[in-house]
């Protein structure tokens, strides 16, 4: 694992980090695999996150043998219907839907100087971040339209140091989900999972909860694990 001192840069995934959108991502698609005949399961929703919106289809079409069973035009259909259940359930957030310790810790790393960016694999994360008012910390945003892979691929987490202009070994990638960790592992970069230890094996550290994940509980653990 890389030396703390050697750290300068951050780089964010949103849902299930900064908020829990993972939540409303998980309902919207449960509707439409139940509308589908696809049944749900946890393995299935844990799988789906981090997932880009087709891959997640694909991979929801998949669980239920039903992969060769759509064209590509019902397809773009079934996704544009879960991402209008999705907007209607993000609808009402605001700043008060931020998961707790995450506005203090934004504030810490903008206070010492790191470089922050956002590496969703979501399309509707500037919307997100506009709600949840933290534009102020993420000018810098990867658009995930631009990339040829999605995660668990680095490329998200390889473009996310580009554009802070850091080397992978200088940044923190930060993640929900067992894709992600598997995305900032590939892109050389320290990953921190945020959640359930037997899906987040993977991460290089660990917190159950983002109160825990503070500037110090960082350097602590990249000593102990040195
Ligand atoms: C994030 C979420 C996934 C979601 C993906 C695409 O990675 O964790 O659950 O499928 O973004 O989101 P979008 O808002 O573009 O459909
Ligand atoms: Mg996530």
């Amino acid at each position: 694992m890389a030396n703390f001192k050697d750290i300068k840069g951050f780089i964010f995934d949103l849902d299930g980090v900064i908020t829990l959108t993972s939540k409303y991502h998980g309902q919207a698609w449960h509707q439409l695999a139940d509308e589908l005949g696809v049944t749900w399961t946890k393995a299935l929703a844990d799988g789906l996150k981090g997932i880009s919106r087709m891959d997640s289809l694909e991979m929801i079409l998949k669980a239920g043998n039903k992969e060769n069973d759509y064209t590509e035009e019902e397809k773009i259909r079934f996704a544009a219907k879960k991402n209008d259940n999705y907007l209607t359930l993000i609808g009402k957030m605001t700043d008060e839907d931020i998961l707790p310790g995450i506005p203090a810790f934004l504030k810490d790393l903008a206070a010492h100087n790191y470089k922050i960016c956002l590496a969703s694999a979501s399309k509707n994360s500037p919307i997100i971040l506009e709600k949840l008012d933290l534009v102020k910390y993420f000018p810098i945003v990867v658009d995930p339209s631009k990339l040829k892979k999605g995660k668990p691929d680095p490329e998200i987490y390889v473009r996310g140091a580009e554009l802070l202009h850091l080397k992978p070994e200088e940044c923190i990638g930060i993640e929900d989900a067992a894709a992600g960790i598997q995305a900032i592992n590939g892109a050389g970069e320290t990953s921190i999972g945020i959640g359930d230890a037997t899906e987040l094996s993977a991460a290089d550290i660990r917190f159950a909860r983002t109160t825990d994940m503070t500037l110090v509980n960082i350097e602590a653990a990249m000593k102990i694990n040195a």
